[in-house]
């Protein structure tokens, strides 16, 4: 009985460090198990479809923990490495419509292993209320999983070697939306040198996902009369992902 409840613990904890929020009621691989119990042999069209559309989240779930585990033991940046505190992998809905792309981890977020839970991050939190949405709806994940010394701006090789973390974490989530949040996040993804400034106000493809680039919140904070611009950014988004535009922004 201890060892199950180890085995539970750890298989949440893993769960948690992929950015898991939020579990379907009835976890798939129980529900399967009782299925193979107590039902006969033959299964209905509808109930494998039933089965397989809730195994779905967990299984995006579970793949999101493996991939957290792996960042966690990376050792690809030196510098890196020795100045972090943990990995940032992301957090949010593994089914996120909308996956937000920030820079890297600052203090807060290399403390907490959270992205975007310092200043900026408060800041994100309203852009996402004003757009009528919730952060747990939305996937929130950085160029860089590993906090630069002096959140100093990551190197082209830092987010060279981070980005099969970054594809692999969007392959799963597979959102129809993307939006990057200042130029080192559109730049990185988009592998463009274009300003911010160039970038923002209209769509890109990326993947199968239509991208917006917007400012970044942390300079936001430093010029809130660009505010109007990132507003004006979320409306575009909004409008394409068919979302009724709130009032006020
Ligand atoms: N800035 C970022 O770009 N990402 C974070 O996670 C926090 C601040
Ligand atoms: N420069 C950046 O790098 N990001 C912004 O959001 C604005 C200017």
């Amino acid at each position: 009985m201890a060892d199950l409840r180890r085995a539970a613990a750890q298989w949440l904890d893993g769960l948690r460090r992929g950015g898991v929020t939020h579990l379907p009621k009835r976890p798939a691989t129980l529900a399967a198990a009782g299925a193979a119990q107590t039902q006969p042999s033959v299964e209905s069209e509808e109930s494998v479809k039933a089965r397989k559309a809730e195994s779905a989240p967990e299984d995006r779930a579970a793949a999101l923990a493996a991939l957290a585990a792996e960042v966690a033991r990376c050792r690809r940046c030196d510098e890196l490495v020795r100045n972090r505190t943990q990995t940032v992998f992301g957090v949010g809905n593994p089914h996120a419509e909308l996956v937000f792309v920030g820079e890297a981890p600052g203090a807060d977020e290399d403390l907490r292993g959270e992205p975007f839970v310092g200043a900026a991050g408060q800041l994100l939190n309203k852009i996402i209320a004003a757009c009528g949405l919730k952060r747990e709806e939305v996937y929130i994940l950085n160029i860089l999983r590993c906090r630069p010394p002096n959140n100093r701006t990551p190197l082209p090789d830092e987010a060279e070697r981070c980005r099969p973390f970054l594809l692999g974490q969007l392959n799963i989530i597979r959102p129809k939306f993307i939006c990057c949040l200042g130029a080192c996040a559109a730049q990185n993804l988009l592998q463009t040198v274009e300003t911010i400034g160039r970038l923002r106000g209209r769509f890109f493809e990326f993947h199968g996902a239509q991208v917006v680039c917007t400012y970044h919140p942390a300079y936001l904070l430093r010029n809130p009369s660009a505010k109007r611009h990132t507003w004006d950014d979320m409306q575009m988004l909004l409008r394409a992902m068919g979302r009724e535009i709130p009032k006020t922004g």
